[in-house]
Formats: C-alpha cells, sequence, structure tokens
C-alpha cells in the first residue's frame, strides 16, 4: 500500500520537520529512533520560539499583562492536554517533567499514604525501569511485595495468568500500555477492568501509547496515566501525570514550594487545589506550550491516519526484516505498534547500530531500559526501529539494506 492511498501526505509532513533538511555523514537522515524522543515539527518549535520571543514572563504570579496571558496560555494547555485524552477535568492533568516523575510521584504521595505491610503491587515483565525502580523504593521502605505478571515468548501480556495473581492484596496494578522494548499492546482494558474487580487501582505507562493512538481516559477507566511530551513530537522535560480527581485530591504534595499553597506561616501551611497541588515551584512554561502545539499538530493529521501509516510501516518491515539473514525478532506479539526489535547472528546489536549509523540511520541499540525483559529472552540488548509518523517505505528500504550490509561485512 502506498501512503497516498490514505490520503497522507508523507512528503508534506517530512518538510515540517527541519531535522531532516540535514545529511549525516553525507548520507540522508533515516530516524528510526522515535521510541526513544521523536523529532519535532516547526509548529512545536514556533510555539517555544514564540513564547521565549514575544510572551515570555512568570505564570501564575504576576498581575501585569505579560504574565496574565501568558497564564491563560499555560492553562489553555493543560485544557488541550486534558481535552486530547479525554479526562474529565484539567484539574486531573498535573503538568510534570515526564512520565518518570509522574511515576515517582504516585508512589511517593499515593503510595506512602495508602500502602503497608504486605500489599502487593503488580508489574509486567516487560516494564521499563521508571515503572520498576519507583515502586521497589516504596517496597523496601514499607515491606510491599512485587509480583510479575508473566508474558509468553513471542512477547503477549498473559491475561489469564495476570488474572490468577489478582488477590485481595493486590492494591495496585501499574503496567504499560505499549512496551518500549520489544513493542507489545498490552490489553489495557481487559488488564484495568480485572485490576478493579479485586479493588487494586492501575497505573498505566502510556509513554509510547500516546504519539500512536487515540486514548481516552473515561473509556478506560485507568486511575493513573503517565506519559511524556517529548516522545509526543514535543518539548522535553514536559510531562503529564493524568490521575482521577477524587485520587489526586485525597493525596498528599509530592513536593513542596511556591504555587502548590494557599498560605504559609512557620507553624502551618495549607495546600492550593489541584492540579497547583502537585506543581512546586516555577513550571516549564515553554514546555507545556510546546506539548499543547504538538498535541494539535498531531490531531491536525489525525490519528486514523497515523495510525494507518505507521502500521503500513510496520507491516512491511516485518515482511522485508525475513529477508535478513539471522535475523531474529525479539518481540512478535499479536498486537504491536511501530516498534521492531531485533537481534542478528552475525552481530551484536552495538555493532549493528554502528555500521547503520554510517549510513545515516539511527536506530536504539541496548537494554531500552528494560532489562527483566532481556533476561526474560536471555540476552543483554537488542537493536530497536521504531517509527514516527515520518517515516517513510525508503526508510524500511534503507534498514533492511544496512542489516544486508552488517551480515556482508560480519561474514
Ligand atoms: N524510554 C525511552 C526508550 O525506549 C528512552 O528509548
Amino acid at each position: 500500500m502506498d501512503a497516498k492511498q490514505h490520503n497522507y501526505n508523507i512528503e508534506e509532513i517530512r518538510n515540517e520537520f527541519p531535522i531532516f533538511r540535514q545529511e549525516i555523514y553525507g548520507k540522508p537522515l533515516t530516524f528510526l529512533d522515535s521510541a526513544a524522543s521523536a523529532q519535532k515539527p516547526q509548529c512545536v518549535i514556533d510555539a517555544v520560539s514564540d513564547c521565549y520571543s514575544n510572551e515570555y514572563a512568570n505564570i501564575h504570579r504576576g498581575g501585569y499583562f505579560l504574565s496574565q496571558a501568558l497564564t491563560a496560555k499555560y492553562e489553555e494547555s493543560r485544557e488541550k492536554i486534558a481535552d486530547h485524552i479525554g479526562a474529565k477535568s484539567s484539574k486531573e492533568i498535573i503538568f510534570v517533567r515526564g512520565a518518570t516523575e509522574a511515576i515517582n510521584l504516585v508512589a511517593q504521595s499515593w503510595g506512602r499514604q495508602n500502602l503497608s505491610s504486605g500489599d502487593e503491587i503488580i508489574l509486567s515483565r516487560m516494564e521499563h525501569h521508571s515503572n520498576i525502580v519507583p515502586w521497589q523504593l516504596l517496597r523496601d521502605e514499607k515491606e510491599l511485595t512485587i509480583t510479575v505478571s508473566p508474558i509468553d515468548e513471542r512477547g503477549n501480556f498473559l491475561l489469564e495468568e495476570y488474572e490468577a495473581l489478582l488477590s485481595e492484596k493486590t492494591k495496585l496494578v501499574a503496567i504499560t500500555h505499549i512496551s518500549n522494548a520489544i513493542g507489545t499492546i498490552t490489553p489495557i482494558k481487559e488488564i484495568i477492568k480485572l485490576a478493579h474487580k479485586v479493588g487494586a487501582l492501575v497505573l498505566v505507562d502510556g509513554c509510547q501509547a500516546l504519539p500512536h493512538m487515540a486514548i481516552n481516559m473515561v473509556e478506560l477507566d485507568a486511575d493513573f496515566y503517565v506519559f511524556s511530551g517529548h516522545k509526543m513530537y514535543g518539548p522535553t522535560g514536559v510531562g503529564v501525570l493524568y490521575g482521577k480527581q477524587e485520587l489526586l485530591d485525597a493525596m498528599p504534595p509530592y513536593q513542596g514550594g511556591g504555587d502548590m499553597i494557599r498560605s504559609v506561616t512557620f507553624e502551618k501551611t495549607t495546600f492550593n487545589d489541584l492540579p497547583h497541588k502537585f506543581e512546586a515551584g516555577t513550571p516549564h512554561i515553554t514546555g507545556g506550550i510546546g506539548f499543547a502545539a504538538a498535541i494539535d499538530y498531531v490531531n491536525s493529521l489525525g490519528f486514523d491516519n497515523i495510525h494507518n501509516h505507521e502500521s503500513m510501516l510496520l507491516d512491511y518491515a516485518l515482511e522485508k526484516i525475513k529477508e535478513v539473514d539471522g535475523i531474529e525478532l525479539r518481540g512478535r506479539a499479536d498486537e504491536m505498534a511501530g516498534i521492531i526489535s531485533f537481534t542478528m547472528k552475525a552481530a551484536h546489536p552495538h555493532d549493528i547500530g554502528t555500521i547503520l549509523d554510517q549510513d545515516g540511520i539511527a536506530i536504539r541499540t541496548g537494554h531500552h531500559c528494560a532489562q527483566p525483559v532481556m533476561d526474560f529472552m536471555d540476552i543483554p540488548a537488542t537493536a530497536r526501529a521504531s517509527f514516527g509518523l515520518y517515516n517513510t517505505l525508503g526508510d524500511v528500504d534503507r534498514l533492511i539494506d544496512g542489516l544486508h550490509k552488517v551480515n556482508r561485512i560480519f561474514a
């Protein structure tokens, strides 16, 4: 299938991304590392740059024009993000530095308040370190149990086995929506429904899902959902914790400082309302505004179109990669996003990455901050190609040519 068949003008789209105008070692850039961080369209760069050039002042603090106007714009950005993920209210959108901070916030605020000795947290085998380590820190402090929900050798999340693990001891399930390391799309709706049956809350790591699919908090019924701006074509250093309002209302603050208070004396402090209660200090103002610009951009293309385009790339890549000798796909789940993790008989992933890089092809190699799933597959690392809305069939062809070259070099 050709990209034009689903009304998606890939050349026009690529023109929006200035990074693709440059060459790497004299070769065109084939960027296949969007799962690590996505490239930025001009409208996002302009939104950030305009803000610094023409609109800048601190927000939530000044009574003067610039501060008031930028406060309104920042809060409109929050509304936009709330609308985009189908949250009931923008009070449920807490701006944080990224998904990692969002998970740490829930662990340290909700977790410390609500969990005690003997309580259990269920994680999946394919979690990112950021959805493991914050829970381990809490486990060690509170004598909790962490139970790992299994996957099969193809990387499918095993729903029945997960259901069997759930009990009245389970207080939290913290699971990824899409695995960054092996591309599995988890059956997140069923995971949430089953957890709720035993009264457990669910935190979803949505970092890899947000750029690739429409999500709706009311439909999903997640209690917490976390994501980063930079993987969604937005700026680095900004992310979101979505939480149901009644949960966030009942949680203690995570960090203390300016903006999160209503009144302070040396004897007593009272806290601000949501969402500000969780946003101590000057926020990443341009980050929030740039993130909203990225959401506008993605919505202007349409998620159905993006999804069709990325599915086409994935299908094509999965077909073509079979032609390469000695490839082993690591992660072949029934439902996969645009992430292909693989190893080769001939070469270590780092060597694959180096050889591809010489041809201007950027992939990630290593354990992808998901060592437990590497251990499960009994390998230290994979090579990973991940797609964004700007990739082309030509990018896939160049990747495949590069992999043939790896075989030639190591033959
Ligand atoms: N978590 C990011 C990745 O998957 C950085 O590469």
